[in-house]
């Protein structure tokens, strides 16, 4: 490896330019010749049966090809396994196979059309007739029967170290709270869209999707077809924050669709369909209880936590395992179960379990703080640990008080009152909060071809995605100091799976799989160089290949001779191209296997490698309206090797800006009567504006932790949105006095 060169560097997106002049091809612009258009019908009732349906009318639209229901569907569209069960599928359920409804804004028809707006017109006429049925849409721990994790997730397990019930019992200072989280949908600019194109037996997807590969195989076993058959594309992703995951329920449908009418067809989901077709943040309820000394150690940690899943699916988030081991403390339960409802599979969003865990886990340290009069630093300082306390196992690094020092320093934390509802600032009531930040690194396996062009420039190749973080920026970096170019003299090619196959963009793993991947790749393709080379009459003839050195575009021998990258790749005939797989230390073989077949592929490093970051936020409450405004959110990260920090920043401010709106805006409503999310759109669910932001800063802190991964990064997608629910809600206590543990937090909710 040569000494890096632009990794570490603040260098600019090399497709900002496309993206933000609108060259850059979504999945959705992509548009073959003769394409039709399709439009979705979905459930207006949450449980129940299709009884009849009359079609005439939507035949009737100007325009139309097709209208498509069960009746023409059903038994064309094979099971697939879920994906967090080792499956495809981001939900079991089949929609379009029989007249069973399971939930609200279930698909139950497909209209086809020359336009767009034909087949909206034609959907909206299929007439259903339903036998309705009771329906439970709505997480209520009181009446539901919680299902233990266990029995949902092979990896999970609740933790019993000494007794903490006990612990609990026997203390004079403690809190015992009950917190809650909403339900958040994703709202991605990008709508889900999907289109299909037959070539005989072939398929072609052009797919706002994030795990490619996972739509490849899984549609492949939907259809009968060989995956070999099946192509899946997707340039450019216009974000998803853990949606477009894996294979969706449309795809198959729009594809079965293409295959009768003899044409493409692209289904552009309305926003509204989003909230139902694809996943989204469940609801959670938590119980955390303190038990401290006097001077603020834990002697007793509980944490009991619930989430809503669909009927058929198993999605679980497994939170409770992140937060017994953030402090040291010699006693801790946690229990998480999961209660059933009649509503879509939920899925992963942004630190799926952090989020919420968090949440609980860091407002109980504010409430200790205040039971104990302690500054809420001083008390996680007192329960620092370097260790889980579950098993004793160490982290490899743990700079999370470093964190705090370094945030608090800049945030200005030394001008908060301990006392709240003390600090004010004409009618505005101002509040100072902070939040332990922290995750476990995931990675998962990688391939990769990297190649010397015949005209000296570089190549990098994977099925990967591009979903706004940069990636192909950072694939550049890399590749131009793992090949002595330039980064405008390497292409990457990402987002197609004629590329070698790449895992789901998620878990924060995309650096953490690729980095190490990508140094190791062109060290690889250094020595096929050097074989070319050495092997040919060129200057560098019969020396020994592992002795030369790539820079400026050449291949170097120690003794001063060089030989032109261009040079080596014409006398070789064309392209210089190496393949390289990397599976990363503590993933078994079976990782590499799943990642090929499609399948999930992330686990953890075999080191016990976190992420850290301390979270500061500055609230304004107007003591006459009740108005909650964030004046400042800091936060200070520690994530590894950065290999950009532009965007690094990015990222992690648009996390915070991400748990902003998590905290005082984000949550979908259920209706109880119809199962149905009222507020399916971006009119009335509030996502953060500019006007909501005011300061937001992103502070790097130095984390060299080299047994993480070989390139020593732990990834940063979901690192910036942990905690600052808490910091904020802790802020809003600071300010006001009360204490607030659910969310969101609205102007309504204060006294
Ligand atoms: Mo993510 S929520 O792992 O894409």
């Amino acid at each position: 490896m040569n000494a890096p060169t632009f990794v570490g560097q603040p260098l600019r997106r090399v497709d900002g330019r496309a993206k933000v002049t609108g060259s850059a091809a979504y999945a959705s612009d992509i548009r073959p010749p003769d394409l039709a258009h399709a439009a979705l019908a979905t459930s207006p009732v949450a449980r129940g049966r299709i009884l009849a349906i009359d079609a005439r009318d939507a035949e009737a639209v100007p325009g139309v090809r097709g209208v498509f229901t069960h009746r023409d569907f059903a038994g064309a569209v094979r099971p697939v396994d879920y994906v967090m069960g080792g499956g495809h599928a981001n939900s079991t359920f089949r929609p379009l196979d029989g007249p069973e409804v399971r939930y609200h804004g279930q698909i139950i028809g497909l209209a086809v059309a020359d336009t767009v707006e034909a087949a909206e017109e034609a959907a909206a006429l299929i007439r259903f007739t339903f036998a309705e049925e009771e329906a439970e849409p709505r997480l209520d721990l009181a009446s539901g029967a919680p299902e233990p994790l266990a029995d949902l997730s092979a990896k999970h397990h609740d933790i019993a170290l000494g007794d903490a019930d006990a612990a609990l019992a026997s203390s004079n200072i403690a809190v015992d709270g009950r917190y809650a989280t909403s339900i958040q949908h994703h709202n991605p600019i990008e709508l889900f869209s999907t289109t299909c194109a037959w070539d005989g037996d072939r398929l072609t997807v052009y797919e706002a999707s994030k795990y490619i590969d996972a739509v490849k195989h899984g549609l492949a076993r939907q259809l009968g077809l060989d995956p070999a058959d099946v192509r899946v594309v997707c340039p450019f992703i216009g974000g998803h924050f853990g949606s477009k995951f894996a294979l969706s329920q449309h795809t198959a449908l729009v594809a079965l669709a293409a295959k009768r009418l003899g044409r493409p067809v692209s289904l552009v989901p309305t926003r509204r369909d989003c909230f139902t077709i694809a996943n989204h943040r469940p609801e959670t309820r938590h119980r955390v209880a303190l038990a401290a000394d006097a001077d603020g150690r834990l002697r007793g940690l509980i944490h009991e936590a619930a989430m809503a899943t669909s009927r058929f699916d198993d999605f679980a988030m497994e939170g409770t395992d992140v937060t017994a081991a953030v402090y040291a403390c010699p006693a801790i339960r946690t229990a998480e179960t999961v209660l059933r409802v009649d509503r879509n599979t939920p899925g992963p969003m942004r630190a799926p379990p952090e989020v919420p865990s968090v949440f609980a886990l860091e407002s109980a340290m504010d409430e200790l703080a205040a039971t104990l009069d302690l500054d809420p630093i001083e008390l996680r300082r007192r329960n620092e640990t370097r260790v889980r306390p579950e098993d004793g196992a160490r982290f490899s690094t743990h700079p999370l008080m470093r964190c705090f020092d370094i945030g608090a320093e800049a945030f200005g934390w030394g001008r908060r009152r301990s006392a709240p509802g003390t600090s004010r600032d004409g009618d505005w009531l101002v509040g100072l909060g902070c939040a332990s930040t922290v995750r476990p690194v995931k990675t998962a396996p990688a391939c990769l071809r990297v190649a010397i062009e015949t005209d000296g420039s570089g190549t990098v190749e994977t099925a990967h995605h591009e979903i706004g973080n940069g990636l192909r920026t950072i694939l550049a970096q890399l590749a131009a100091d793992g090949l002595g170019l330039t980064p405008d003299h390497v292409t990457v090619r990402l987002g197609d799976t004629d590329l070698p196959p790449a895992a789901v963009s998620g878990g924060s793993s995309t650096t953490t799989a690729l980095a190490p991947a990508v140094e190791r790749a062109c060290d690889a393709l250094r020595l096929a160089l050097g074989r070319a080379a050495a092997a040919g009459g060129g200057p560098l003839g019969g020396l020994d290949p592992a002795s030369l050195r790539l820079a400026g575009g050449a291949l170097h021998s120690p003794d001063g001779r060089s030989e032109p990258l261009a040079a080596i790749a014409a006398a070789a005939g064309g392209r210089v191209a190496v393949e390289h797989e990397h599976l990363p230390p503590g993933l078994k073989p079976a990782m590499m296997e799943n990642l090929k077949g499609g399948r999930n592929a992330l686990g953890q490093p075999s080191a016990l490698a976190w992420a850290f970051g301390a979270q500061f936020a500055e609230v304004r409450v107007h003591a006459v309206t009740g108005e909650i405004r964030v004046a400042k959110l800091l936060g200070a990260f520690a994530a590894g090797r950065i290999l950009n920090p532009r965007l690094a920043r990015d990222q992690l401010v648009g996390g915070m800006v991400g748990g902003l709106g998590g905290t005082l805006l984000e949550a979908t409503v259920v209706d109880g009567r119809t199962g149905a999310y009222v507020n399916r759109d971006l009119a009335e669910y509030h996502v953060p504006v500019s006007a909501d932001i005011a300061e937001v800063e992103a502070i790097l802190v130095e984390d060299d932790d080299p047994a993480a991964n070989e390139a020593g990064v732990k990834g940063i997608g979901e690192l910036g949105i942990i905690g600052v629910n808490a910091a904020i809600a802790n802020a809003v206590f600071n300010a006001t006095g009360e204490r607030f543990r659910s969310l969101p937090i609205r102007l309504g909710d204060l006294p």
